[in-house]
């Protein structure tokens, strides 16, 4: 063969093969659900970037959730993840339950408040200044701190900070106590250390133990090994710490103890068996952010987006500098227009229309944020583009009033948390 051919061959099969490699169009239009999103949005007079919840699909996952747990445990609400006073209210008003989360200190202040019959769990160990500050902005009312608000601790050396505030304070406290399961992020982690704080909390004249916390998402997120062997593991490390404690208390263990686990990567690995714990918490599932796309909560759905206005609809890719905007929409036919939205930049993935993406190269921006499509993706301004965050907590904080979508309307809208104590 002479050498000529050979080159020849080389690159039509070079090309060939790069034929093969190269994307296909995946883009499309918004599904019909969309379509709907976005003419209700529009029938709102909705013009900026706004946090979605679909009503219905939230009330089919909290059924779908009841269904899981309710005649085996209590079930307490995760209020960092559903952030917002009517969200809350809705949650607590289907499931029945009064028992709440927190994790930040101006939200309890708001939740003691606003839900005077709220038992409230904290989520993590707060600087004991925060706990001041809690008592300090507490105006009173129906809201009885003594027996509905349970602070977390997870050593020795905080239980002495508590006890210490309870006694300047005059105040009783209710302290439940953090365990180490497995997770590895703190906690505690060996008989002495659980000893001695139940010993500070026994000494002190306000400090009441009320219970334990031991939190498990690890269980399902290792990347090797059975989540049943690490479900297992974590389960007999919580049994040990109830025994240990037993035995230390005697008479004095609490009646109404609180023994919290759970999340809702896990709560569904609890349906069947015995297990020590007496309730569990979950809230993202309610909503699924995309990071909640996982085996154990496959039954349930999607139920927040993010809507951003479109501003600038282009038939070109053009990146400024050295321009590869035209090579990569050659290459890509998903990166053949370019699309500016309202705002961008969020924890959250381009939903719909399906086959939008970042842009890499042109970067991010949190005030217009290029996505790329391709020509089968008929967007315009002023339409619709849809994302699902992929958490709840503090991401939907940043939108200002949820927009409640229920029978192709938007119906309501729900103010979120503020660091106001107001
Ligand atoms: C202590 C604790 N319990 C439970 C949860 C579960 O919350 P979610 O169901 O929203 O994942 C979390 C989440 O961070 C947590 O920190």
């Amino acid at each position: 063969m002479k050498r000529r051919t050979l080159i020849v061959g080389g690159v039509a099969g070079a090309l060939g093969f790069g034929a093969l490699l190269r994307p296909r169009d995946v883009g499309q239009e918004h599904a019909p659900y969309f379509r709907a999103l976005s003419a209700a949005l529009d029938n709102a007079g909705q013009a900026k970037p706004t946090l979605v919840v679909d009503r219905a699909l939230l009330l089919s996952n909290i059924q779908t959730l009841m269904a899981h747990i309710s005649d085996r445990f209590a079930y307490r609400i995760v209020v960092k993840s559903l952030p917002s006073v009517p969200l809350l209210e809705t949650v607590m008003q289907v499931t029945g339950s009064n028992r709440v989360m927190m994790f930040h200190q101006p939200f309890i202040n708001r939740v003691a408040t606003r839900f005077p019959q709220a038992d409230i769990l904290l989520g993590k160990p707060m600087p004991v200044m925060a706990a001041h500050n809690f008592y300090q902005q507490f105006p009173g009312g129906n809201f009885n701190p003594q027996r509905q608000l349970r602070w977390l601790l997870d050593t020795p050396e905080r239980s002495a900070q508590y006890a210490e505030l309870a006694e300047s304070l005059g105040q009783d406290m209710q302290i439940c106590i953090e365990l180490d399961v497995g997770l590895h992020r703190g906690g505690v982690r060996s008989d002495e250390q659980l000893i001695a704080m139940l010993d500070l909390i026994q000494q002190s004249q306000h400090l009441q133990f009320c219970g334990f916390m031991g939190y498990e998402p690890h269980i399902v997120k290792v990347p090797v090994g059975n989540p049943i062997t690490y479900r297992d593991r974590a389960v007999a490390l919580y049994q040990h710490y109830i025994d240990v404690a037993r035995q230390y208390l005697g008479a004095a263990w609490p009646q109404d103890v609180v023994l919290n686990a759970g999340g809702s990567p896990t709560y569904q690995l609890y349906d069947q068996g015995t297990f020590p714990f007496n309730e569990l918490s979950a809230g993202s599932c309610l909503v699924k952010p995309t990071d909640f796309d996982m085996p154990t909560l496959a039954d349930h759905k999607p139920a927040s987006y993010i809507a951003t206005p479109v501003l600038k609809a282009l038939d070109t890719l053009q990146i400024p500098g050295i321009d590869l905007g035209g090579l990569q929409s050659a290459w890509d036919p998903n990166r053949a227009r370019t699309f500016f939205t309202y705002g961008g930049y969020w924890k959250a993935r381009p939903e719909s229309p399906v086959g939008l993406s970042n842009n890499a190269l042109y970067g991010r921006s949190s005030n217009q944020e290029m996505l790329n499509g391709s020509r089968s993706i008929a967007l315009r301004p002023d339409d619709w583009v849809f994302l699902r965050p992929t958490q709840s907590e503090f991401v939907f904080l940043q939108f200002g009033d949820i927009a409640v979508y229920d029978g192709g309307r938007i119906t309501d809208y729900w103010p979120v948390f503020t660091e106001t104590t107001a």
